[in-house]
This record gives structure tokens, sequence and C-alpha cells, in this order.
């Protein structure tokens, strides 16, 4: 993984010793967890945990800004906590929690809303998607959405946010916002850098590859806890180029269908572009796209039966983010009682 190079500002006090580098990260379970999130930055956070203090969480309260079915919701919330743990987070080296469960985030929230400007608020790409495609529900929530994101990243002071490129933005304002608050009371808030894969960080809809694999076309989108069969079924039927040429060839603006089933199969393999160029010299999309399929299932097979297993022990699942849900607070609490008392209000 490549992270950016502009090194940040610390406010944590020098003359500790130095701690290990933390990290934050977070996803929506607005659906099911899909092959975009996965090869983004999921599959990077068990190596992460080795080396950094990382903090990850289901970012339940950012789904409300779309309307959401209950059950459902508190369904995908426990699936996603088995599938964090199943992607090989173990819940003893690293803090897994559900943003829900510290209220700090909202309040923080809250506090970072009055130090956003409506301007950059409009200029969020991701605000103007949603908003074009819930033109009935464009709440207040989802424009300032990007002020409790960085409630949720600043609270834990991290030194990197690992993301996929459709975040970038949000971490970018994260930072706007963070500076904007230390530039008028001095060194609270860390400045993270958003730390974004090389292979992997902007997979594209599968019968759609203009656009980003989301959870709002299915067809398209591979979820984690997709059977083989779907798996091979939306492969097989993935968008190919109308190109004369009809070889394996990694080429976005030329050849955008290709290309992601490329970057899929190298992140899902390890494999080289031009090794994959390669491997399938000759041959036709035809037996490209059936060997992606079957190399994402076998990538994915594990998570799923073990996240099954996981899923039938809900009492364990309950002691993770429960402890992790402690650890959580006790450090945003610090974090937010900073910035109470900078900002002028009254410790109770
Ligand atoms: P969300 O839930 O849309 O996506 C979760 C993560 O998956 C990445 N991602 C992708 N990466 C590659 N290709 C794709 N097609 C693809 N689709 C999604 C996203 O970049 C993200 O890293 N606002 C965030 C959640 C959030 C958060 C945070 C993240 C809330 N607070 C604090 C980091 C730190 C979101 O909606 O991601």
């Amino acid at each position: 993984m490549e992270q950016e190079k502009n090194m940040n500002t610390s406010a944590e006090n020098t003359n500790q010793k130095p701690a290990r580098k933390r990290m934050l990260s977070g996803i929506q379970p607005s659906g099911d967890l899909h092959l975009g999130n996965y090869l983004g930055p999921l599959r990077h956070w068990p190596e992460m945990i080795e080396e950094y203090d990382c903090y990850f969480f289901m970012a339940d309260l950012h789904t409300l800004t779309v309307r959401q079915e209950p059950a459902a919701l508190r369904r995908r919330v426990l699936t996603q906590v088995a599938q964090y743990i199943a992607c090989g987070l173990d819940p003893e080296k690293c803090t897994i929690f559900i943003q829900s469960h510290v209220p700090a985030h909202a309040q923080l929230g809250w506090v970072l809303d009055c130090y956003t400007m409506f301007g950059e608020l409009s200029r969020m790409t991701q605000f103007k998607d949603k908003a074009s495609k819930h033109k009935d529900n464009i709440n207040a929530g989802l424009f300032t959405y990007p002020a409790l994101m960085a409630a949720d990243i600043l609270l834990y002071q991290p030194d990197y946010v690992p993301v996929g490129e459709d975040q970038r933005q949000h971490v970018e304002i994260c930072r706007d916002i963070a500076e904007r608050f230390n530039g008028i009371y001095g060194p609270v808030f860390r400045v993270p850098e958003a730390y974004i894969a090389k292979v992997g960080a902007r997979i594209m809809s599968l019968n759609d590859p203009g656009s980003k694999m989301s959870k709002s076309n299915l067809e398209g989108c591979v979820t984690l806890a997709d059977k083989p069969e779907d798996i091979m079924r939306k492969f097989k039927r993935a968008i190919t180029d109308s190109d004369t040429e009809r070889c394996v060839r990694y080429a976005p603006a030329e050849k955008p269908g290709v290309s992601n089933l490329i970057q899929i199969y190298a992140a899902a393999t390890g494999k080289s572009y031009e090794d994959i160029e390669k491997e399938f010299e000759g041959m036709g999309y035809g037996k490209f796209k059936p060997a992606v399929g079957e190399a994402v299932v076998e990538l994915l097979r594990p998570i799923r039966e073990e996240t099954e297993r996981l899923l039938a022990d809900k009492s364990y699942l309950e002691s993770v983010y429960r402890a992790g849900a402690e650890k959580a607070s006790y450090f945003a609490n610090k974090t937010l009682a900073k910035v109470y008392k900078k900002v002028g209000l009254v410790a109770r």
C-alpha cells in the first residue's frame, strides 16, 4: 500500500516516548460489504494491526442520512462486526466498535459543524451525488456528513486514515477542519493523512465500468456474502469493452471494463498487471472473465464461512463490540473534553 506523502503536524506531547502510529477507519453498514470495500481498504487492515494502533468501526450513524429499514440495519451492523473479524481483524490486537456506542462522535460532530463552512460542504462530490439520487430526502445530515466524519477521525488523533479513492475528498476536508480549529485554539487535533492503496482503490461496477462498485447497483456489485454461483454469474456477465482488439490489456481510458477486471484479478491474486497480460495473451475475454470470478470466489470463501461461524456466536460478537466501545470511549472522551474546554464550555 502506498501512502500519500505530506507530513502532518503533531498535536502529541513530544516529551513522551514515541507511541505506535495510529490508524482509524470505518465503513457504513448501509448495505452488505462489497468487493470495493474489501479490495480498497479492508483487506489491508489486518496487516496494519501488527504495526499500528488501530481503530475500526461500523459507521452506523452515517447510514441514517438515507432511510434505513431498522431491523435490516441492526442485522447488517452485526454482520459487519463478524466480517471485520473474519477478514483478519483480531479484536485482541485492534479496537473494533460501533460508532453510535461512542456518543462523543455525535458530540464532536456538532462542534465541528460550527467550524465547517457551507461553501466547502456544497463542494463535496458525494453530497452532490447522493442528493441527486435521493431528491425526496436531501436532509441536513447528508449535507453535514463530512463534519461527522471529521469528528470520527479527529477524536482518535490518528496519523493515517486508510480509505478508498472516493473518500479522499472527505479526508481532505477533515484536514482543513482540523487545521482551522488548531489555527484558532492551538494544536488540539493531529492532522491525519489519507492512506490509499495503489491497486484496488477504485473498483468499478461489473455491469457499468464507468461507475464505482457500490451497494446501490447489486448486479454490478459482488458482496462478501455472495454465494460462489452468484459471483461467477456476475463475472461472466461483466461488461467488457467493445473494442476490436479483444485482448486482456490494462488501459483504463480505452478499456475500462477489462482494466477493472485486471485490477480485481491483480488485487485478488497479488499478480502484477504485466503478468496478467502475459497469462491471458492470445485468449479472449471468454476465458478471462471466469478466471477472475474463480479467483474472487476463492478469495471470499474463507471470509464468508468464518462470518457464518461467528454470526452463530452472538455473545462473542457482543463482547467484542462492547470492549471496543469502552476502549474507544476512553480515548474519544479525552479529546472531546479538550475541545469543550478550548471552545469555552463549562466542565460538568
Ligand atoms: P463507505 O462505507 O462508502 O465505504 C467504505 C470504504 O470502502 C471504500 N470503497 C471503495 N474502495 C474501492 N472501490 C470501491 N468501489 C469502493 N467503494 C467504497 C471507501 O473509500 C471507504 O474507505 N464516509 C465513509 C465511512 C466513514 C469513514 C469515517 C471512513 C465514516 N467515518 C472515518 C474513514 C474514517 C463511507 O461512506 O465509506
